[in-house]
């Protein structure tokens, strides 16, 4: 216990039981919060992990329970299988779906996002993926069309679902094409030379992947046979999977005086406060943090990012100051049984710097350098070259520093 301890502040109504909340609820406990916790997800699996619904779950290899957080009664925490429904900040209170109407001390919104749809969804055989419901649904897709041997899928969307849905997919020997607007997947994010390197992988694993076009329509009723593209191709499909982004959970939130930004996100300061009073927070995918190294607000879309402001949150709760927000950003994929990382955020003007491993593998290892500074480090199939780096800005190493370190592996 710190000398900074103020009372335990009641009841806290955590709306969202994904990593986030459930973290937090956990976080309250361990900081020595007494008072009251409630849970409030619509999703009657939650609380569960969901980087393995791309990966282990869909795949077959794991069952569902191997994803499950655990029964909120670990925290004596109370769950509501119910979805928020209004707020009325000024009298505290949350409404929710089913009538309840929850009083509460403190409120969290780690109510995540919701993944855009395409026009002529829903339809059977189009799928998005979320929630561990829709997991299942298209890892029975999945068997239906790897049954046949010959099956075809279209990924819409070659970010981070599409591409980790692509690689499982590939596994269980179906035939896939995956469909990016960009001129490489993620191309806005790592730049295009690093971007259209990283998309190799699928030419590696004998994905097709079409860049620079995007979905006029879908075709069939009522199951999908195919994709229309914007450059008039026609792509027959057995089943389609859209993972073209997510738009943040706030739709209930508007006309309750909580700030929202015009391009999604509920407005934080730098320690997840979303009202002076320090009454209603926000944390991961629904949150748009001030940064203050970056002078702005932003909204990052990772599970580590959502697990350190969970963190966060429950300090600054229990305690008489804000906790500050170390943000790492850190983001990992598993792909074609190797793995990509993201250490911090590549700036447009950054300088590249790629070195390669030897081996039969793609496994390289990108420095972005701001002048002699590092801003961020990309590795693809080399762990050995992201501890290097670790190692190496723990040591207070610059670019140069990092680039000597891979070289020497
Ligand atoms: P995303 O934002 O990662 O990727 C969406 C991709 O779809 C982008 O490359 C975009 O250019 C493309 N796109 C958008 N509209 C399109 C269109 N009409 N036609 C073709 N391409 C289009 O979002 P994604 O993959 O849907 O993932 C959803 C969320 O889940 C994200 O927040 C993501 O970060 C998270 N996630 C994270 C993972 C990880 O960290 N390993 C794994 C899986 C999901």
């Amino acid at each position: 216990m710190t000398a900074d301890r103020v009372e335990s502040p009641g009841h806290v109504v955590i709306v969202g039981a994904s990593v986030g909340g459930s973290r937090l609820a956990a976080g309250l406990r361990k900081a020595g919060h007494t008072g009251g916790i409630t849970l409030v997800d619509p999703d009657p699996d939650a609380p569960y992990d969901r980087p393995p619904l791309s990966k282990q779950i869909l795949a077959g290899d794991w069952d569902a329970g191997r994803a499950s957080l655990g029964d909120p009664a670990q925290w004596d925490a109370a769950r509501r299988v119910a979805a928020a429904a209004e707020l009325d900040a000024a009298g505290r209170t949350l409404c929710l779906d089913d009538g309840t109407r929850l009083g509460y001390d403190r409120l969290v919104l780690a109510c995540g996002a919701a993944p855009r749809p395409l026009p002529g969804m829903p339809r059977r055989g189009v799928h998005t993926l979320r929630t561990l419901a829709d997991c299942h649904g298209l890892r029975a897709d999945l068997d239906r069309v790897g049954g046949t041997g010959h099956g075809r899928l279209v990924v819409v969307g070659g970010g981070f679902i599409g591409a980790e849905v692509a690689s499982t997919a590939r596994a269980r020997g179906i035939g896939v094409t995956v469909v990016e607007a960009l001129p490489a997947p993620l191309s806005a994010l790592l730049g295009e030379e690093v971007a259209a390197e990283l998309a190799l992988l699928h030419a590696d694993n004998g994905v097709r992947l079409l860049t620079g076009t995007s979905v006029a329509s879908l075709v069939g009723e009522p199951s999908v046979t195919g994709v229309a593209l914007t450059d008039g191709r026609v792509l027959p499909a057995d089943a389609v999977v859209v993972g073209i982004g997510v738009r943040p959970n706030t739709g209930w939130l508007a006309g309750s005086g909580i700030p929202l930004h015009a391009d999604g996100g509920v407005l934080c300061d730098a320690y997840g406060a979303a009202d002076a009073a320090r009454t209603v927070y926000a944390l991961g995918d629904v949150a748009r943090w001030r940064d203050p190294l970056l002078g702005r607000h932003v909204r990052v879309e990772h599970w580590t990012s959502a697990v350190e402001q969970a963190e966060a949150v429950a300090r600054s709760i229990t305690g008489a100051r804000p906790a500050p927000y170390r943000n790492e950003f850190f983001v990992w994929s598993d792909q074609y049984g190797g793995k990509i990382t993201l250490l911090g955020r590549p700036g447009p003007d950054d300088e590249v710097t790629v070195v390669r491993a030897g081996g039969e593998r793609r496994r390289f290892a990108v420095a972005y350098r701001n002048g002699a500074r590092l801003a961020a480090v990309l590795t693809v199939n080399w762990p050995k070259a992201l501890v290097a780096a670790r190692r190496s800005l723990a040591a207070r190493g610059g670019a140069d520093d990092v680039v000597a370190a891979w070289k020497d592996l």
